[in-house]
């Protein structure tokens, strides 16, 4: 019998930036990741599937819009350009949600968990670790 296959990821320490108000909102966003990649590897209907997604891009324009504001505090030097790249995840994630329909076979639904996973993990793991490096180096003082 053909095993179940599974798309669920722990947190681990690679994805700590080290900021823990952000790390405290990186994580509710995996674990909405996981509860998508579920619905798909369980075989949900689509409107279903398509809620956890609404879920995700919820979050993450919150998450976005909180990370936008700190770095003004923080006068982050990458500020434009970091936040040209959520604008990019976003719009990503809206493609994937308006061309959900013609998503037929399993192997394409799979695809799209996989997809959205590493847009995501991929940018906290690359990205913000760029201005918790940033944090970490330029305030000798608070
Ligand atoms: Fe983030
Ligand atoms: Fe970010």
């Amino acid at each position: 019998m053909p095993k179940k296959p599974t798309l669920t990821f722990t947190w681990n320490d690679e994805m700590n930036v080290g900021i823990p108000e952000i790390d405290e909102d990186h994580k509710p966003i995996i674990f909405s990741i996981n509860e998508f990649n579920r619905s798909i590897t369980e075989g949900k209907d689509p409107t279903e599937i398509k809620r956890h997604l609404q879920l995700i891009i919820d979050e993450a324009i919150r998450h976005f819009s909180k990370e936008e504001k700190l770095f003004k505090e923080w006068q982050y030097s990458e500020t434009t350009s970091h936040a040209r790249l959520h604008v990019h995840i976003l719009k990503a994630m809206q493609e994937i949600k308006d061309g959900f329909i013609p998503y037929g076979s399993d192997s394409s639904w799979m695809r799209v968990g996989i997809t959205i996973k590493n847009i995501l993990v991929e940018h906290f793991k690359n990205e913000d670790v760029k201005y918790a490096e940033f944090r970490q180096a330029g305030t000798g003082s608070r």
